[in-house]
């Protein structure tokens, strides 16, 4: 297939936007590139984008299937997927089923405790401020969002982890923690965009609670692609790795 590939209009840390023939419609290039703390570390890893591709791929069908409305127009070949061109809201919403990461180094959870109902945290997508945690009054004076706006944030992310992790938990992965990022689209409307991958999502195993995301690579451990393979050998049926004559 022909990649409906116009200009450059975005180079983020590990994602590409281009234009194509389509003005609402951008194609998403997944880089190789991982970084962390930051962006202060940094390395390329070979077929990293190719499953993280897959991955999102996948985790926004799912959201599609369940009702939820995505950035998701297709995955023309790995590596890349065709999204709705999105008017980005600067924040970061996290969501967390369990404590981990940088909740444990700010706060006095202990590890491994779960939250019900679901913590939802939303940072400052901002490099320059170091992506600083956020609240509703910060929001709107920035005028970063709305309250209607963040009421439909707030529920749109509950039912997404609803959904995820339902789907995770049937195939033996915990689903720790995510991140997300919406934008508007040509209507206005406040749709799901950017990834769903082991580079914004905590995975572990169920049962030997093995991490299976970019925590391998903060740590500086081995086995990050491997992790990543496993992740998408995971949640890809055999219909989705026969399309795409994938061998694990
Ligand atoms: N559907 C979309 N339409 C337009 N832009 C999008 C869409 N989905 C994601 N983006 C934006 O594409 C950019 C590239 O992604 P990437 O993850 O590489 O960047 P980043 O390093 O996280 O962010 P940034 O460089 O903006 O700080 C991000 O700014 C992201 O918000
Ligand atoms: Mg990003």
């Amino acid at each position: 297939m022909n990649l409906d590939k116009r200009n450059l209009l975005y180079r983020g840390k590990a994602k590409d936007v281009y234009a194509t023939s389509h003005p609402h419609q951008v194609l998403v290039k997944f880089r190789d590139d991982i970084t962390a703390g930051d962006g202060k570390k940094k390395e390329i890893m070979g077929l990293k984008g190719y499953y993280n591709s897959l991955i999102s791929a996948k985790l926004f069908q799912i959201l599609e299937d369940a009702g939820i409305k995505t950035q998701y127009l297709g995955l023309p070949e790995p590596g890349y997927i065709l999204s709705l061109k999105l008017d980005m809201i600067p924040l970061e919403v996290i969501t967390r089923n369990i404590a981990a990461g940088s909740l444990l180094r700010r706060f006095p959870f202990q590890e491994g405790q779960t939250f019900k109902p679901p913590i939802i945290q939303m940072d400052f997508k901002n490099d320059e401020y170091h992506d600083p945690m956020l609240n509703d009054d910060i929001i709107l004076a920035l005028e970063l969002a709305t309250r209607e706006d963040l009421e439909i944030i707030r529920e749109t992310t509950l039912k997404i982890n609803q959904v995820l992790k339902d789907f995770l938990e049937e195939r033996g992965l915990l689903f720790p923690d995510f991140k997300i990022e919406y934008g508007r689209d040509q209507d206005g409307n406040i749709v799901l965009g950017d990834e769903i991958s082991p580079d914004t999502c905590r995975f572990w195993d169920s049962e030997t609670c093995d991490i299976l995301d970019k925590d391998l690579f903060r740590k500086g451990e081995s086995g990050v692609i491997e992790a990543y393979q496993k992740v998408a050998n995971i949640i890809l049926d055999e219909k989705d790795k026969k399309k795409w004559n994938l061998d694990f």
